[in-house]
C-alpha cells in the first residue's frame, strides 16, 4: 500500500461517522427508509429559498462575456462589496470588498486561512467539542491542535484558553452556533475572550488570531443574535458559508471576512488570495458568486428548524434525557445515559436510530443528533429513544 501513512490514520479516525453512514445504508435496505431514523449527517433537508432558485435562473440566462472564465482569485468585486455592506449593516463596521475573499464553503475558507497563518508546529487552540474536520484542516499545514475544555453549558472557558497560550500559539478557532452542541456564545463570553487575547497578545508582543467558523450564524432561535466577532476583537477572521443558510452545501460557496483593523492587513489579504490559488481552489465557483451577490438578506426558513428542535427537545426531555437546549444550528448534544457513548450509540442503532458518539467530537460521554431531518423521523424515533434510556436504568 502506498498511500500516505498520515492519511491512512486520518481515515481510521474518521471512521465513526462513516461507519454510521454505512450501517444506515444497510439498515435502510433491510427495513425500508421510513423505519430507519438517520440523525447522523448535517446535510440540510430544507430546500433552498425560492429567491435563490429565481436568481439562479436569472443569472444562468444572462449573457456576460467571460462569464465562465477565470477571475481575480479573491472573487468578483460586486459580490465582495455586497457582502462587506451586509456585514457593515449588522455590525456598524467599515469593511469594503477588499476585506472579503470568496471561498469554496467554510471548509475551503478555513483551509485557506490556516495555510496563510501557520508555520510547522504552530498551535491552534480549539475548544471542545468541535467539528471533527478541524484536526485535519490544522494538520494539513503542519499545525498542532490544542484542545481545551469548555464549561458544562458549553460556553467558552476563557481562562482555559488563556492558560493554553504559549510561544507557539498562532490562533484560537471557535465555532458559534456550534456543531455539535448548538451553543451560541454570549456577547459577554466573546468580550471576555477578546479582552484576554488582547492582553496576552500585548504581553507576548504578537498577534493571536481569532478565527470564527460561522456557517450557522443565521440559523438561530428564540430572538437571539450572534455577537459580531469582528466588532469584539481586532485580530479576527470569519469563515462563512452559504451551505446551511441557503441550503447549498453541494455548491461550495462561502467567504472569508477579515477585520479591517487586523495587524499586517495587506500581507494577510495577499496571503489569503495566494492560498486560494495555490491550494487549487483558484477561485470560488463563478456562477454561485453571481447568484449570492443579490441574496444577502435571504435565508432558509429558520422556523422549520426551530419546530424540529422543539419536537426533539420536548420528546427527549420527557424520556429523561439531559441536554443543553440549543440556541442555533441544527444539532443537539445530549449526555449519554451511560458513560460509554460508543456503547450507547450501539444501543440506539439496535432501534434503527443513527447518531454520532461524542468521542468523534473529542467529547466522550455525549452523543450528537443532527435534526435537519423530516419531522416524521423525529416523531417516529421517540419510542426507540425512550426504550434505549430505559434499558440503561
Ligand atoms: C462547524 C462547521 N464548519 C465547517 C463546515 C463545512 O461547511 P462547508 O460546507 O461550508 O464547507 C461544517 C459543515 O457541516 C460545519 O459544521
Amino acid at each position: 500500500m502506498s498511500i500516505s501513512r498520515k492519511i491512512k490514520a486520518a481515515g481510521a479516525q474518521a471512521s465513526m461517522i462513516r461507519k454510521m453512514f454505512e450501517e444506515g445504508a444497510i439498515l435502510k435496505k433491510k427495513y425500508g427508509a421510513d423505519k430507519v431514523f438517520d440523525f447522523s449527517l448535517g446535510n440540510p433537508n430544507v430546500e433552498p429559498p425560492e429567491a435563490f432558485k429565481k436568481e439562479l435562473l436569472n443569472v444562468a440566462g444572462q449573457i456576460i462575456p467571460g462569464k465562465h472564465g477565470y477571475m481575480s482569485n479573491a472573487g468578483y468585486q460586486e459580490t465582495r462589496q455586497a457582502i462587506a455592506e451586509k456585514i457593515n449593516k449588522t455590525s456598524g463596521l467599515n469593511l469594503n470588498g477588499e476585506h472579503i475573499i470568496m471561498s469554496c464553503g467554510a471548509g475551503g475558507a478555513l483551509n485557506v486561512i490556516l495555510k496563510s497563518l501557520l508555520d510547522p508546529q504552530d498551535e491552534v487552540i480549539v475548544p471542545k467539542p468541535f467539528f471533527m474536520e478541524y484536526t485535519s484542516y490544522i494538520d494539513n499545514f503542519g499545525g498542532v491542535i490544542k484542545r481545551v475544555d469548555t464549561h458544562p453549558d458549553f460556553s467558552l472557558d476563557v481562562a482555559a484558553i488563556v492558560k493554553a497560550i504559549n510561544d507557539k500559539t498562532k490562533a484560537v478557532l471557535i465555532n458559534s452556533p456550534n456543531n455539535p452542541t448548538g451553543k451560541v456564545y454570549s456577547e459577554k463570553n466573546i468580550a471576555d475572550l477578546a479582552r484576554l487575547l488582547t492582553e496576552k497578545g500585548k504581553e507576548m508582543n504578537k498577534a493571536i488570531y481569532l478565527i470564527s467558523d460561522e456557517p450557522y450564524s443565521e440559523i438561530v432561535y428564540d430572538n437571539i443574535t450572534v455577537p459580531s466577532i469582528l466588532k469584539a476583537y481586532r485580530n479576527s477572521i470569519i469563515a462563512y458559508s452559504y451551505s446551511k443558510t441557503l441550503s447549498l452545501p453541494g455548491e461550495r460557496i462561502g467567504y472569508i471576512a477579515v477585520n479591517p483593523e487586523i495587524e499586517e492587513s495587506s500581507d494577510l489579504l495577499n496571503a489569503l488570495i495566494l492560498c486560494t490559488r495555490i491550494l487549487g481552489y483558484v477561485n470560488a465557483p463563478a456562477l454561485m458568486q453571481r447568484v449570492v451577490a443579490r441574496l444577502q438578506d435571504v435565508k432558509v426558513d429558520v422556523a422549520v428548524y426551530k419546530r424540529k428542535r422543539d419536537l426533539l427537545c420536548d420528546g427527549l426531555a420527557k424520556a429523561g434525557y439531559k441536554f443543553e437546549r440549543p440556541l442555533g444550528a441544527f444539532y443537539l448534544f445530549p449526555v449519554s445515559p451511560i458513560p460509554d457513548d460508543v456503547e450507547f450509540v450501539k444501543m440506539l442503532l439496535k432501534r434503527n436510530i443513527l447518531v454520532v458518539p461524542g468521542s468523534a467530537f473529542s467529547s466522550p460521554g455525549y452523543f450528537r443528533i443532527a435534526y435537519c431531518v423530516d419531522d416524521a423521523t423525529i416523531i417516529n424515533s421517540m419510542d426507540g429513544f425512550a426504550e434505549a434510556i430505559k434499558e440503561c436504568r
